[in-house]
């Protein structure tokens, strides 16, 4: 056991990520089955409920009765665990932290068909508002202060602690000295490497038995969630050794500055990066929290606060091709929301399928390094059925920030950044099958042809320019 906890864990959600989490909790957590509710609006099945011993309760939670549901399930010192793709973890947060509740998501999200800003105001529509929205709900009244860890899973949370971990690699294989503790000495680390790119590179190749039906949207984790992240405009967090600011793209005028919105739906953005299961990738710049707290916690600022470094990141996302497929009807269809959806779990071929997440890191000494988690089908189904490589890894860093907030209740709003990651690899490692660390010679010039791509929409001097990683 890691830790172990007398309060009461209310689960909202049980989907994919609840599912593996659950098993995962129970397994590494001492706490007793009968003081953890599970909670959502697709009631569980009562084999399930019995084997695991826990409470379960059918509803679905609204703007108007979320209150009066943590009212009755929750008090001082218990964790509320979020795991849906269809509630305000900005409403759950500030209940948690005013009640002294210790909270957990795996994704900032919104109420269904809540959209901020003016219509037609893109910028307003991005990530990059909500996460500093949340934020700023954090409060200096340490009495009454609770922990609110938000966006831990896989991508958010484990590639945290996978870049970190990087960063000390590529300083020992370059000779630099390095023993970072602040976030200052991190991001003077990466800045000392000459860190230009940070990607979050994802290839996901499991696949169903069955084919897809046209109209069928399908994937590995939450259809819902995926569709509503994929329509959002693309967001990179904006390094300062970008010379050119892309086509259609706008720099925000609020809070640190640190990213940029494209202002097209993230599934229409393509940009090149690299896996060691597939090689060169070309995946969707789907707006994700991890990247844009990358972009905050790795910049560093002159004695007059001006930022003089910082380094480019964002994510590179293939999912399973089923997914992508789904992901082309969305766009054909005009972003149309599915009408049907379909969770790929039971029904995927165990062929080796494999959910490969981690973070490339590139314009050092050394070129580029990849290190992440490799994780097959057949692995993740050691730990039960009704999992699968992608919400096991989930499931991983969900289990990482359960042990740190039982062991840190008093914090606050936290990111993965803020967390040992040391600690945090080490509990989620056993979940994770291979962790690859991989230099690689890769760029996004590699092999260019400039009879079949026109010169000009390169930069042939530095490989790192978004531009050359940018697929527009
Ligand atoms: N950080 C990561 O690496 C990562 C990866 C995958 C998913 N996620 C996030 O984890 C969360 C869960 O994902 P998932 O794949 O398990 O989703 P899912 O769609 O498989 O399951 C969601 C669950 O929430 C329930 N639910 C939805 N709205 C509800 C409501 N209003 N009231 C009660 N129950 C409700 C559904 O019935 C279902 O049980 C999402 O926020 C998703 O974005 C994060």
């Amino acid at each position: 056991m890691y830790a172990s906890f007398e309060g009461r864990v209310l689960i909202i959600g049980y989907g994919s990520v609840a599912r593996a989490a659950l098993l995962l909790i129970l397994r590494h957590i001492a706490v007793s089955p009968g003081r953890v509710t599970v909670l959502t609006r697709n009631p569980i099945d009562a084999a399930l409920q019995k084997e695991l011993g826990v409470q379960t309760i059918t509803a679905t939670v609204t703007p108007e009765n979320y209150q009066q549901i943590l009212d009755d399930q929750l008090g001082e010192g218990d964790i509320l665990l979020h795991l849906t793709a269809g509630i305000s973890s900005y409403d759950l947060i500030a209940y948690c932290l005013s009640h002294g509740i210790c909270y957990m998501d795996a994704s900032l999200e919104e109420w269904p068909g809540v959209v901020h800003g003016e219509k037609g105001d893109y910028r307003a529509r991005c990530d990059y508002y909500n996460r500093m929205r949340v934020r700023s709900l954090d409060s200096n009244d340490a009495s009454r202060r609770s922990t609110a860890f938000i966006a831990n899973g896989a991508n958010p949370g484990l590639v945290s602690y996978f870049l970190k971990a990087g960063l000390l690699d590529i300083a020992r294989d370059t000779g630099v000295p390095a023993n970072p503790h602040t976030r200052e000495e991190w991001a003077a680390l990466a800045e000392m490497l000459q860190v230009k790119v940070v990607h979050v590179s994802e290839r996901d190749t499991q696949r169903s038995v069955t084919s897809r039906t046209k109209g069928v949207f399908r994937n590995t984790w939450s259809p819902e969630g995926l569709y509503g992240e994929a329509v959002l405009p693309a967001e990179v967090g904006w390094g300062t050794h970008e010379k050119e600011l892309p086509k259609d793209a706008k720099l925000h005028d609020t809070g640190t500055g640190s990213a940029i919105g494209i202002l097209r739906p993230g599934c229409t953005v393509q940009a090149r990066s690299w896996v060691p299961l597939t090689g060169p990738l070309l995946g969707m710049v789907i707006s994700h929290n991890e990247t844009l707290a990358f972009a905050d916690y790795y910049t560093v600022r002159n004695d007059a606060g001006e930022v003089v470094y910082r380094p480019t990141c964002h994510y590179v996302y293939y999912p399973a091709d089923d997914a992508l497929a789904s992901l082309r009807e969305v766009v054909a269809s005009n972003f149309e929301r599915p009408r049907e959806t379909e969770l790929l779990i039971d029904d995927i071929v165990s062929d080796g399928g494999t959910d490969e997440l981690g973070v490339l890191i590139a314009g050092h000494a050394k070129n580029a390094y990849w290190i992440g988690t490799s994780l097959t089908i057949e692995e993740a189904r050691k730990v039960g059925m009704q999992v699968n490589a992608t919400s096991l890894q989930v499931a991983a860093g969900i289990l990482a920030g359960m042990v740190w907030i039982i062991e840190h209740p008093h914090e606050g709003i936290i990111e993965a950044d803020d967390v040992d990651h040391v600690r945090a690899l080490a509990i989620a490692a056993p979940y994770l099958g291979t962790i690859k660390k991989v230099y690689t010679d890769w760029t996004p010039l590699a092999h260019l042809d400039t009879s079949i791509v026109p010169r000009g929409d390169r930069d042939l001097d530095d490989p790192w320019q978004f531009k050359n990683i940018y697929v527009p």
